[in-house]
């Protein structure tokens, strides 16, 4: 995770975003602090990255990197705002790989936001594309993972990246928001996962796709609170979060959380 001290909304590079209001860095990092806490409460370990003051966006941790059984995939931005972050995130890896066993880091020679648009569900790699990942990034990773890549095409502007429109809930459960997909993907998701929760338009704009689950607990954003009875009624833990300060830049729970699978 990477702490809001520099967050602020100071471009827009997604329509979320609204420079002329701005954005309040102290409440992003009250918000931020109790996502964190409650990984802790809950077992799991969050390591941090120290944030760059001029990369005001890089509280959203999961576009940093994409991280399979210890090989490290660097990400390529799409807007120059963004662009340093990638080198950024690089490095962070190439400091921890002596401890950490991160034994493969890569330099991505194609643009793709990391864990924005790379989710992993049991051994697939769910690959969004359509704004920010280019399609022959999925074949690069594919190759660089030997992992079979499901590429997935996004087409509502609203839900730029995968991890705003699907949500990955156990190794074999998704949850995710149809109208976000084009046709073909939508077929897809449904041949994939017949069984997915399907989540309605009052989710999505709540951002409640933009979730993390352990398997048992689903943290997504509070005002989600449909699909958390949903979940609920699936047998899942929905744990509400409020990130309502960094929705102003388009992200929530799952933007801030880059997961670490070791090798
Ligand atoms: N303002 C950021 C952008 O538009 C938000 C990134 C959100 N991250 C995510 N994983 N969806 O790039």
């Amino acid at each position: 995770m990477c702490r809001p001290t520099h967050f602020d909304v100071t471009y827009a590079i997604n329509p979320w975003m609204r420079p002329e209001e701005g954005a309040d860095p102290s409440r992003a990092l009250r918000q931020w602090a109790g996502l964190r806490d409650l990984y802790r409460r809950l077992g799991h370990t969050v390591q941090e990255i120290r944030p760059d003051p001029s990369l005001p966006d890089m509280v959203f941790a999961a576009n940093g990197a994409t991280v399979i059984g210890g090989r490290v995939l660097g990400a390529r931005f799409r807007h120059p705002e963004r662009a340093a972050e990638g080198p950024a995130y690089l490095s962070w890896f190439a400091e921890q790989a002596a401890d950490r066993g991160y034994g493969t880091i890569r330099a991505p020679r194609f643009v793709n936001e990391g864990e924005g648009d790379y989710l992993l569900v049991g051994r697939t790699v769910l690959a969004g594309t359509g704004f920010r990942t280019e399609p022959r990034a999925h074949e690069e990773a594919e190759e660089f993972f030997g992992l079979p890549v499901v590429t997935l095409t996004l087409v509502d502007p609203a839900y730029y990246h995968l991890d705003t429109a699907l949500s990955v809930l156990s190794d074999t459960e998704i949850m995710y928001y149809p109208p976000a997909f084009s046709e073909g993907s939508r077929a897809l998701l449904e041949t994939l996962f017949p069984d997915a929760v399907l989540a309605e338009a009052e989710d999505a704009a709540a951002f409640g796709l933009n979730a993390l689950s352990d398997g048992r607990h689903v943290l997504l954003p509070a005002a989600a609170t449909r699909l958390a009875g949903v979940l609920a009624a699936r047998g899942f833990e929905p744990i509400g979060v409020d990130l309502s300060e960094l929705l102003k830049a388009g992200g929530s729970v799952k933007c801030c959380t880059l997961e670490l699978r070791p090798g």
